[in-house]
C-alpha cells in the first residue's frame, strides 16, 4: 500500500494529537519534523517511536531535504501563515491548526498561494466532526427556525488562561478570541452557511491575564494579548451576531447560545458552566432546546442530541484531510469559508484598537 508521506511543522503540545491520530492510519508514515527550538523535533520524534524520521530546525529545511505529500501545520498563530505558504509553495497538502492566521492580510496571503498551487489547505476545526454539533447545524438548515435575524454566542471560562506561547502577540498574536472564539463562530457560522460578515464594533480587555492575583507573575509580566472580548457583528442577510468569549472573568458563563428565528429560536447551553476551565462553546454544549408556538401558544422541545464522540474528532479531522489529499478531493473545511473567521477576528481587533465600528473587506480570492 502505497503510504501517504507527512511531516509535522511545530512539534509542540496539539503536534501530539495529530500523530496519535496518523498512528492510528495504516496508510500514512511520518517522515520528518521540524521545530526552531533546537532538538525539540528530534526528542518528539523519538517520542512517537518515528526513530527512522527525519528532525529539521527548520520547517523550509524539512520541506526542500524530505520528500512529502502532505503537512500539518502546528505551529503558534503568528508563524501559521508562513509555514503553510512555505509548504504549499514546496507542493505539500496543508492540515493547519486553528486559528487560519492572525490577520486577515496574512489569511488573503495563504488563500492566494493555495490557489496558485492548487493544493489542499484545510483548517483544523475538529469540532465540526463533533455529532452533536452537526445535529445543531441540521436544525438550523432545516428551515425550521424561519429566517434566522439574531444570534448571540461565545462562552468562556471562569479561570483558564492557558500561558505558555498562549499569551504573548509575539507567539499567539491573539488571546482567547483567537484560541477558544474562533471555535464559536466557526460552530455558528457553520450552522448558517457561513454568511459573509459586514462590520463589526468591539471591544476586549487584559484585567485577568495582567493581574499576578490571577495569572502566576512570570506570566502576567508578559502578557500582551485579550483575555476577553465582546463584539457586535453585522452579517449579510440582515443577521446580527453577538459575541463574547473569556479565558477569566468573575462569572460562571457568558451566556447561552441562541439562535432566533421567526419561526422559532435554538438555545443551546454551555456544557458546565460551573467548571472553572469549561464552558467555551469548543465542541461541548449542554441542553438542547426548541423554542417555537404550537397551535398558538408558545413552547418548546428538548432536542435529544448524539452521545458525545469528542475524542474521535480529532481523529476524523486528521482523517478527512488524508482522504482528500489521497482521492484528490478537497478541503473538508475550506478557506473560503474560514476567511470570514478570520475577517471578523481581525475586524475584532481594529475595532477594539481604534474604538468604535470597522468595515470588513474580504478580497474575492
Ligand atoms: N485543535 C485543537 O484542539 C488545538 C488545541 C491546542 C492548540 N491548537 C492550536 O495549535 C497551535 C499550536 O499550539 P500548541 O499548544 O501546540 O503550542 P506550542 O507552543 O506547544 O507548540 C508550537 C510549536 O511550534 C514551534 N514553532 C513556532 N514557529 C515555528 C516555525 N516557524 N517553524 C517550526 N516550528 C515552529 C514552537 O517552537 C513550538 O514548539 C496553535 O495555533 C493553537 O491554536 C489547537
Amino acid at each position: 500500500m502505497e503510504k501517504i508521506r507527512i511531516g509535522i511543522i511545530g512539534t509542540g503540545g496539539i503536534s501530539n494529537s495529530h500523530v496519535r491520530s496518523y498512528k492510528q492510519m495504516e496508510d500514512v508514515e511520518i517522515v520528518a519534523g521540524a521545530d526552531i527550538i533546537p532538538g525539540k523535533a528530534r526528542e518528539a520524534l523519538d517520542r512517537w517511536e518515528y526513530p527512522e524520521a527525519q528532525a529539521f530546525e527548520s520547517a523550509q529545511e524539512m520541506l526542500e531535504k524530505t520528500e512529502l505529500d502532505a503537512v500539518s501545520v502546528c505551529t503558534y498563530n503568528s508563524t501559521h501563515a508562513e509555514c503553510a505558504i512555505a509548504a504549499l509553495k514546496a507542493g505539500c497538502h496543508v492540515l493547519l491548526e486553528k486559528p487560519m492566521t492572525v490577520t486577515l492580510s496574512d489569511a488573503q496571503a495563504l488563500r492566494r498561494v493555495e490557489k496558485e498551487t492548487g493544493k489542499i489547505l484545510t483548517i483544523g476545526f475538529q469540532p465540526r466532526y463533533d455529532a452533536r454539533m452537526q445535529k445543531i447545524k441540521e436544525i438550523v438548515q432545516s428551515g425550521r427556525l424561519g429566517q434566522v435575524y439574531y444570534v448571540q454566542t461565545g462562552g468562556g471560562r471562569r479561570r483558564g488562561i492557558p500561558g505558555r506561547t498562549f499569551i504573548e502577540k509575539r507567539t499567539a498574536g491573539v488571546g482567547a478570541l483567537a484560541d477558544i472564539g474562533c471555535y464559536s463562530l466557526d460552530m455558528c457560522l457553520n450552522a448558517m452557511g457561513y454568511p459573509k460578515p459586514l462590520t463589526v464594533s468591539a471591544v476586549s480587555y487584559d484585567f485577568f491575564g495582567k493581574n499576578p492575583k490571577y495569572t502566576p507573575p512570570e506570566d502576567a509580566a508578559r502578557f500582551s494579548v485579550d483575555d476577553f472580548c465582546g463584539a457586535f457583528i453585522r452579517l449579510e442577510g440582515d443577521i446580527t451576531l453577538d459575541f463574547r468569549m473569556s479565558w477569566a472573568m468573575h462569572m460562571d458563563t457568558t451566556g447561552n447560545t441562541l439562535f432566533l428565528g421567526t419561526d422559532a429560536g435554538l438555545k443551546v447551553e454551555p456544557a458546565n458552566p460551573e467548571s472553572l476551565w469549561g464552558g467555551a462553546w469548543d465542541g461541548s454544549c449542554g441542553n438542547v432546546t426548541l423554542f417555537h408556538d404550537d397551535f398558538g401558544t408558545p413552547t418548546h422541545t428538548p432536542i435529544p442530541l448524539p452521545v458525545p464522540d469528542k475524542s474521535d474528532c480529532f481523529y476524523k479531522k486528521c482523517r478527512a484531510f488524508v482522504d482528500a489529499v489521497k482521492e484528490g478531493g478537497t478541503a473538508p473545511i475550506p478557506t473560503s469559508q474560514i476567511i470570514y473567521n478570520q475577517a471578523i477576528i481581525d475586524g475584532i481587533i481594529r475595532s477594539s484598537e481604534c474604538g468604535h465600528e470597522v468595515e470588513i473587506h474580504v478580497d474575492e480570492i
